[in-house]
């Protein structure tokens, strides 16, 4: 048993309109219309529940959360309670006068995804002409308004040969953080997943990759790496643990304790609008459900690292076992593991294919 801390972060979700279709959006498969999104004075509110609840960081995300004209006060009041705001954006709908509002506002950082290393790759992943220059142009502008600024670079079979392109590109526009991240397949990625699978030589060689940009930008530029799922022997600590360190909050209010959970039967969620934040966090069914260790089954419940990554992804379970108590398949002791190898392989392998983009 672990106790309860108080959660490290929020991710706020304020819209789930997006100017982009990303073929793996994480966001659930059922999205939500601009008339279910919640309002500013709903969303101040909860800012100021979640300070009072201790979280120190807020993640405005989304879909676009430029979309909300209200992002720069939601952003002012989570820095004056105390909170490091950071924005999740796909960039494309920011210009400079926007980030001089939101940097005054206080915002202290900005991610911006790139989808390749260049605007053919960028603008057919994100299926949004003129993307890729754009994000160039609004990462430049992030950091010209002293701002940190993080790359994330979602790699999949079909961009990860431009993966020292887009290294390079986030030591050009002076990144503090390059995150680099495989894409985790569920939800509507795993509708693309067969399109997006890597090979094993692309995942050895990005490894390599990683490894070598790593040493190479020490003191410079920090590399976050999440590896491909399907090639990996040991599940990754998915939220950071569920129920542990961070909470989602949804564009209608509704608190989940990761942005997949939806995809979990069973597991009823809360609404901020009327129930405490802090009643949310600390005794909510959603929370506890898989909190700790005493749901877990075998061989997780006797395993030595249960404790370490908390069994792994709940959702990938049900996504593959289709069981949220089972054994992450990423796991080399699921009974599932070799099948996932297999099922990399085989799809790795099917060629060039064609995408289901998200639209709302
Ligand atoms: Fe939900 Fe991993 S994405 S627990």
């Amino acid at each position: 048993m672990n106790t309860v801390s108080a959660p490290l972060a929020l991710m706020a979700e304020l819209t789930h309109r997006c100017p982009l279709q990303c073929p793996y959006c994480s966001n659930p498969l059922e999205l939500l219309k601009a008339g279910k999104e919640r309002d500013t004075a709903f969303w101040l509110g909860v800012i100021d529940e979640a300070a009072a609840l201790g979280v120190l960081q807020i993640h405005f995300s989304g879909g676009e959360p430029t979309l909300r004209r209200d992002l720069p006060e939601l952003i002012k009041r989570a820095t004056e309670r105390g909170m490091y705001a950071n924005l999740i954006t796909s960039a494309v709908l920011l210009d400079e006068a926007k980030i001089q509002a939101l940097a005054q506002a206080g915002l202290g950082h900005v991610q911006v995804s790139f989808q390749g290393d260049n605007s053919e790759t960028g603008d057919r992943i994100g299926n949004y002409k003129g993307g890729h220059e754009k994000k160039i142009a609004v990462a430049r502008l992030v950091t010209a308004a002293n701002m940190s600024l993080t790359i994330n670079a979602v790699v999949h079979r079909q961009n990860l040969e431009e993966l020292p392109g887009m290294i390079a590109l986030a030591e050009a526009l002076d990144a503090d953080r390059l995150e680099i991240a495989h894409v985790q397949y569920h939800g509507w990625a795993l509708r693309n997943r067969a399109a997006l699978m890597p090979t094993r030589a692309q995942f050895e060689a990005a490894d390599e990759i990683v490894a070598a940009a790593r040493a190479r930008l020490k003191g410079r530029m920090s590399i976050d790496y999440v590896v491909p799922d399907y090639y990996a022997a040991i599940p990754k600590t998915c939220m950071g643990g569920w129920g542990q360190k961070l909470l989602n909050i949804s564009p209608d209010g509704r608190v989940l304790p990761c942005h997949a959970a939806e995809t979990i039967p069973g597991l009823s969620f809360d609404n901020v609008g009327t129930k405490p934040l802090q009643q949310i966090w600390y005794e909510g069914q959603a929370f506890n459900r898989f909190r700790g260790t005493d749901w877990m089954e075998e061989p997780c419940a006797s395993c030595a690292l249960k404790e370490t990554d908390w069994g792994g992804c709940r959702c990938q379970a049900m996504a593959i076992a289709g069981r949220a108590t089972a054994t992450d398949p990423v796991c080399q002791f699921s009974p599932l593991h070799t099948a996932l190898n297999t099922t990399a392989a085989t799809e790795a392998a099917t060629g060039i294919g064609a995408f289901i983009y998200r639209r709302l």
